[in-house]
Protein backbone atom coordinates (compact mmCIF):
# COMPACT_ATOMS: atom_id res chain seq x y z
CA UNK A 1 0.00 0.00 0.00
CA UNK A 2 1.03 3.49 -1.27
CA UNK A 3 1.54 5.92 2.08
CA UNK A 4 1.72 9.64 1.93
CA UNK A 5 1.67 12.41 4.05
CA UNK A 6 0.05 16.02 4.15
CA UNK A 7 1.37 18.51 6.45
CA UNK A 8 -0.43 21.40 7.51
CA UNK A 9 0.78 24.88 7.95
CA UNK A 10 -1.14 27.32 6.69
CA UNK A 11 -2.32 28.55 10.05
CA UNK A 12 -1.85 32.17 11.33
CA UNK A 13 -0.47 31.50 14.88
CA UNK A 14 -2.65 34.12 16.06
CA UNK A 15 -2.54 32.55 19.50
CA UNK A 16 1.12 32.47 19.71
CA UNK A 17 1.23 36.48 18.71
CA UNK A 18 3.86 36.43 16.54
CA UNK A 19 3.31 38.44 13.18
CA UNK A 20 4.84 35.57 11.12
CA UNK A 21 2.99 32.76 10.62
CA UNK A 22 3.55 30.08 13.52
CA UNK A 23 4.83 27.25 11.04
CA UNK A 24 7.20 29.53 9.84
CA UNK A 25 9.12 30.76 12.68
CA UNK A 26 12.54 29.71 13.52
CA UNK A 27 12.98 27.44 15.86
CA UNK A 28 16.31 27.23 16.60
CA UNK A 29 17.88 26.51 12.98
CA UNK A 30 15.14 25.64 10.89
CA UNK A 31 11.35 27.00 10.90
CA UNK A 32 8.88 25.21 12.62
CA UNK A 33 7.02 23.03 9.81
CA UNK A 34 10.75 21.97 8.54
CA UNK A 35 11.02 19.29 11.61
CA UNK A 36 8.07 17.45 10.86
CA UNK A 37 8.73 17.83 7.05
CA UNK A 38 12.18 16.23 7.53
CA UNK A 39 11.23 13.45 9.37
CA UNK A 40 8.75 12.61 6.67
CA UNK A 41 11.13 13.20 4.24
CA UNK A 42 13.37 10.62 6.10
CA UNK A 43 11.06 7.91 6.21
CA UNK A 44 10.73 4.61 4.18
CA UNK A 45 7.11 4.39 4.61
CA UNK A 46 6.21 6.93 3.62
CA UNK A 47 6.38 8.01 -0.58
CA UNK A 48 4.84 11.16 -0.95
CA UNK A 49 4.51 14.59 0.96
CA UNK A 50 2.29 17.32 0.34
CA UNK A 51 3.28 20.47 2.21
CA UNK A 52 -0.12 22.38 2.87
CA UNK A 53 1.24 26.67 3.42
CA UNK A 54 0.47 29.99 2.12
CA UNK A 55 3.98 30.85 2.67
CA UNK A 56 5.86 30.63 -0.87
CA UNK A 57 9.06 28.11 0.17
CA UNK A 58 10.68 25.82 -2.66
CA UNK A 59 11.22 21.72 -0.70
CA UNK A 60 12.62 19.51 -3.15
CA UNK A 61 10.32 15.79 -3.21
CA UNK A 62 7.59 17.49 -1.95
CA UNK A 63 4.19 18.73 -3.06
CA UNK A 64 3.75 22.00 -2.09
CA UNK A 65 -0.36 23.56 -1.82
CA UNK A 66 -1.93 26.45 -0.74
CA UNK A 67 -3.80 26.11 2.49
CA UNK A 68 -7.81 27.15 2.99
CA UNK A 69 -9.25 29.24 5.49
CA UNK A 70 -10.01 26.76 8.40
CA UNK A 71 -7.48 23.70 9.57
CA UNK A 72 -10.04 21.27 8.17
CA UNK A 73 -10.05 23.21 4.84
CA UNK A 74 -6.28 22.84 4.40
CA UNK A 75 -6.26 19.08 5.12
CA UNK A 76 -8.79 18.34 2.44
CA UNK A 77 -6.90 20.86 -0.05
CA UNK A 78 -3.77 18.74 0.61
CA UNK A 79 -5.55 15.15 0.20
CA UNK A 80 -7.04 16.53 -2.65
CA UNK A 81 -3.50 16.92 -3.96
CA UNK A 82 -2.04 13.32 -3.65
CA UNK A 83 -1.58 10.82 -6.53
CA UNK A 84 -4.49 8.75 -7.23
CA UNK A 85 -2.31 5.83 -6.35
CA UNK A 86 -1.78 6.95 -2.77
CA UNK A 87 -4.48 4.19 -0.77
CA UNK A 88 -3.07 5.80 3.24
CA UNK A 89 -2.53 8.98 3.80
CA UNK A 90 -0.66 10.51 7.54
CA UNK A 91 -2.08 13.85 8.30
CA UNK A 92 0.18 16.08 10.88
CA UNK A 93 0.15 19.27 12.09
CA UNK A 94 3.11 21.43 11.38
CA UNK A 95 2.35 22.57 15.03
CA UNK A 96 3.98 18.99 16.38
CA UNK A 97 7.83 19.26 15.58
CA UNK A 98 8.70 16.80 17.38
CA UNK A 99 6.83 13.65 16.37
CA UNK A 100 9.10 10.22 16.03
CA UNK A 101 9.96 7.90 13.24
CA UNK A 102 8.00 5.62 15.84
CA UNK A 103 4.83 7.00 15.61
CA UNK A 104 4.89 7.09 11.94
CA UNK A 105 5.95 3.16 12.04
CA UNK A 106 2.76 2.60 14.46
CA UNK A 107 0.34 4.36 12.30
CA UNK A 108 1.86 3.10 8.99
CA UNK A 109 1.56 -0.56 10.71
CA UNK A 110 -2.04 0.11 11.88
CA UNK A 111 -2.81 1.25 7.80
CA UNK A 112 -1.06 -2.03 6.74
CA UNK A 113 -3.40 -4.28 9.12
CA UNK A 114 -6.55 -2.77 7.79
CA UNK A 115 -7.40 0.07 10.34
CA UNK A 116 -7.43 4.15 10.89
CA UNK A 117 -5.46 4.92 13.52
CA UNK A 118 -4.50 8.08 15.64
CA UNK A 119 -1.78 8.88 17.79
CA UNK A 120 -3.56 9.20 21.37
CA UNK A 121 -2.53 9.45 24.80
CA UNK A 122 -4.48 8.08 27.71
CA UNK A 123 -5.64 10.78 30.10
CA UNK A 124 -3.85 10.99 33.48
CA UNK A 125 -4.77 13.47 35.45
CA UNK A 126 -8.14 13.64 37.54
CA UNK A 127 -10.86 15.07 35.27
CA UNK A 128 -13.36 17.53 36.37
CA UNK A 129 -16.63 18.92 34.81
CA UNK A 130 -17.29 22.30 35.77
CA UNK A 131 -19.44 25.14 35.37
CA UNK A 132 -18.37 28.44 35.61
CA UNK A 133 -15.64 27.19 37.57
CA UNK A 134 -17.89 25.13 39.90
CA UNK A 135 -17.22 21.66 39.86
CA UNK A 136 -20.44 19.51 38.58
CA UNK A 137 -18.55 15.78 39.06
CA UNK A 138 -15.65 14.23 38.64
CA UNK A 139 -15.14 12.14 35.18
CA UNK A 140 -14.21 8.76 34.80
CA UNK A 141 -11.24 9.24 33.00
CA UNK A 142 -9.89 5.25 32.13
CA UNK A 143 -11.79 5.57 28.62
CA UNK A 144 -10.37 9.40 27.92
CA UNK A 145 -7.71 9.76 25.40
CA UNK A 146 -5.76 12.88 24.25
CA UNK A 147 -6.01 12.86 20.42
CA UNK A 148 -2.32 13.95 18.66
CA UNK A 149 -1.61 13.94 15.14
CA UNK A 150 -0.18 12.21 12.81
CA UNK A 151 -3.43 10.76 12.13
CA UNK A 152 -3.63 7.70 9.51
CA UNK A 153 -6.25 7.16 6.86
CA UNK A 154 -7.09 5.37 4.20
CA UNK A 155 -7.88 7.89 1.92
CA UNK A 156 -11.06 6.44 0.24
CA UNK A 157 -12.64 6.95 3.27
CA UNK A 158 -11.42 10.18 4.39
CA UNK A 159 -12.51 11.42 1.07
CA UNK A 160 -15.78 10.10 1.61
CA UNK A 161 -16.29 11.79 5.24
CA UNK A 162 -15.01 15.45 3.92
CA UNK A 163 -17.59 15.08 1.18
CA UNK A 164 -20.57 13.92 3.60
CA UNK A 165 -19.20 16.95 6.01
CA UNK A 166 -19.96 19.03 3.09
CA UNK A 167 -23.24 17.95 2.29
CA UNK A 168 -24.59 17.83 5.65
CA UNK A 169 -22.97 20.34 7.16
CA UNK A 170 -21.39 19.04 10.21
CA UNK A 171 -19.56 21.24 12.80
CA UNK A 172 -16.15 22.40 12.56
CA UNK A 173 -13.93 19.56 12.97
CA UNK A 174 -10.52 19.77 15.55
CA UNK A 175 -9.37 16.69 13.54
CA UNK A 176 -9.58 14.16 10.84
CA UNK A 177 -10.95 11.28 13.12
CA UNK A 178 -14.01 13.48 13.94
CA UNK A 179 -15.56 13.26 10.77
CA UNK A 180 -14.32 9.59 10.29
CA UNK A 181 -16.57 8.67 13.52
CA UNK A 182 -19.52 10.36 12.27
CA UNK A 183 -19.54 9.42 8.78
CA UNK A 184 -19.58 6.09 10.72
CA UNK A 185 -16.03 4.51 10.04
CA UNK A 186 -13.79 2.80 12.95
CA UNK A 187 -10.78 4.84 14.22
CA UNK A 188 -8.40 3.32 16.82
CA UNK A 189 -5.88 4.42 19.38
CA UNK A 190 -2.41 4.06 18.97
CA UNK A 191 0.51 4.89 21.34
CA UNK A 192 1.56 8.40 21.20
CA UNK A 193 4.01 10.30 22.54
CA UNK A 194 4.26 12.83 25.35
CA UNK A 195 7.30 14.59 23.80
CA UNK A 196 4.80 14.94 21.04
CA UNK A 197 3.64 18.44 22.38
CA UNK A 198 1.75 20.69 19.68
CA UNK A 199 2.98 24.59 19.99
CA UNK A 200 0.02 26.65 20.52
CA UNK A 201 1.17 29.54 22.79
CA UNK A 202 4.39 31.07 24.06
CA UNK A 203 4.80 29.42 26.99
CA UNK A 204 4.94 26.32 24.81
CA UNK A 205 7.36 27.65 22.20
CA UNK A 206 9.57 28.47 25.25
CA UNK A 207 9.38 25.05 25.62
CA UNK A 208 10.07 23.65 22.41
CA UNK A 209 13.66 26.23 22.56
CA UNK A 210 14.51 23.78 25.68
CA UNK A 211 14.14 21.23 23.63
CA UNK A 212 15.75 22.07 20.95
CA UNK A 213 19.00 23.45 23.20
CA UNK A 214 19.11 20.52 25.41
CA UNK A 215 22.75 18.42 24.64
CA UNK A 216 22.02 15.31 22.65
CA UNK A 217 23.68 12.71 24.99
CA UNK A 218 20.28 13.84 27.36
CA UNK A 219 18.20 12.48 24.40
CA UNK A 220 15.78 9.95 25.95
CA UNK A 221 15.59 6.95 23.28
CA UNK A 222 11.85 6.74 21.38
N1 LIG B 1 -3.57 25.16 9.90
C1 LIG B 1 -3.71 25.19 8.50
N2 LIG B 1 -4.69 25.98 7.93
C2 LIG B 1 -5.52 26.72 8.69
C3 LIG B 1 -5.39 26.69 10.10
C4 LIG B 1 -4.41 25.89 10.68
O1 LIG B 1 -2.96 24.54 7.80
N3 LIG B 1 -6.43 27.47 8.09
C5 LIG B 1 -2.50 24.34 10.49
C6 LIG B 1 -1.53 25.15 11.34
O2 LIG B 1 -0.51 25.73 10.51
C7 LIG B 1 -1.00 24.15 12.32
C8 LIG B 1 -2.12 23.12 12.42
O3 LIG B 1 -3.06 23.40 11.38
O4 LIG B 1 0.17 23.49 11.89
C9 LIG B 1 -2.80 23.17 13.79
O5 LIG B 1 -3.44 24.41 13.96
P1 LIG B 1 -3.13 25.44 15.14
O6 LIG B 1 -2.20 24.85 16.12
O7 LIG B 1 -4.44 26.00 15.57
O8 LIG B 1 -2.25 26.56 14.38
P2 LIG B 1 -2.72 28.02 13.94
O9 LIG B 1 -4.08 27.96 13.35
O10 LIG B 1 -1.60 28.54 13.10
O11 LIG B 1 -2.73 28.80 15.33
P3 LIG B 1 -3.91 29.72 15.93
O12 LIG B 1 -5.14 28.85 15.97
O13 LIG B 1 -3.41 30.14 17.26
O14 LIG B 1 -4.08 30.88 14.96
MG1 LIG C 1 -5.76 27.36 14.60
Amino acid sequence: MKLGAVIVAAGRGERLGNPIPKAHLLLGEKPLFQYSLDLFLNHSQISEIVLVTNTSVSQEKVKVIEGGARRQDSVEKGLMALSPDVQGVLIHDAARPFLTAALIDRLSAALREGNNAIAALPVLDTVKEADGGKIIRTVDRKTLWRAQTPQAFFVSQLKEAFAMARKHSWEEATDEAFLIEKSGGTVYCVEGDARNLKITTPADWEWAEIVIARPKAEAIPG
